[in-house]
């Protein structure tokens, strides 16, 4: 990752920039007030990266604590998982490390800050290099979800569990 590329957490100021990523980078786009509502609620799951040359956000990743049932076990306890809501990097950007960093450094917060036991998102089963980095840090596909994004496409939904 260069030098000129810093990860930090997510702040009011960073919400055009966020927003401005999003568009550039994915089809499934949020309003403003939805970034504001998860940030207000799970500050710690929620960072970005910034080009220091000029303070433009060229990546971020958003996640949220869910209370709900394990994607590995048979269980009638929920337990506390965190859901990856959106993870993205500017095109000119990609290749350099630094979602991979931003996704790390989203899970890390998640455990320490809320102590989630367990991870999953969904990904377009055609996003190749999105589900190459999940598999990187270990996350498994769990089940295909039939037609989940607007325009028809299936999901793979795709869990990671910390060990005890
Ligand atoms: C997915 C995304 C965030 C990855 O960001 P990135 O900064 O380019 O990824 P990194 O440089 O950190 O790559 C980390 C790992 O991801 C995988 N990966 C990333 N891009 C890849 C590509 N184009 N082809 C194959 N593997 C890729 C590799 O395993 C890579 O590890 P390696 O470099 O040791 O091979 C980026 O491609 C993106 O923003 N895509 C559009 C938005 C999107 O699809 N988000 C996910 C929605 S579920």
């Amino acid at each position: 990752m260069s030098e000129n590329i810093r990860l930090r957490l997510f702040n009011d100021n960073d919400l055009n920039g966020v927003v401005k990523v999003n568009r550039a980078a994915l089809p499934e786009n949020y309003a403003s007030y939805f970034f504001l509502e998860v940030y207000y609620k799970f500050p710690q799951g929620f960072w970005v990266a910034e080009n220091t040359r000029n303070g433009s956000i060229i990546g971020y990743c958003m996640w949220r604590v869910e209370k709900t049932f394990s994607n590995f076990a048979i269980s009638l306890r929920r337990i506390k998982i965190a859901h990856l809501i959106s993870i993205a990097v500017l095109e000119d950007f990609r290749r350099q490390k630094i979602g991979e960093r931003l996704l790390k450094f989203g899970m890390d917060s998640m455990a320490r800050f809320y102590q989630v036991q367990e991870y999953y998102l969904e990904v377009r089963i055609s996003n190749t290099s999105a589900i190459k980095l999940y598999e990187k840090y270990n996350f498994k596909k769990i089940k295909i979800l039939k037609g989940y994004y607007k325009d028809g496409e299936d999901a793979y939904l795709m869990a990671y569990k910390l060990t005890n």
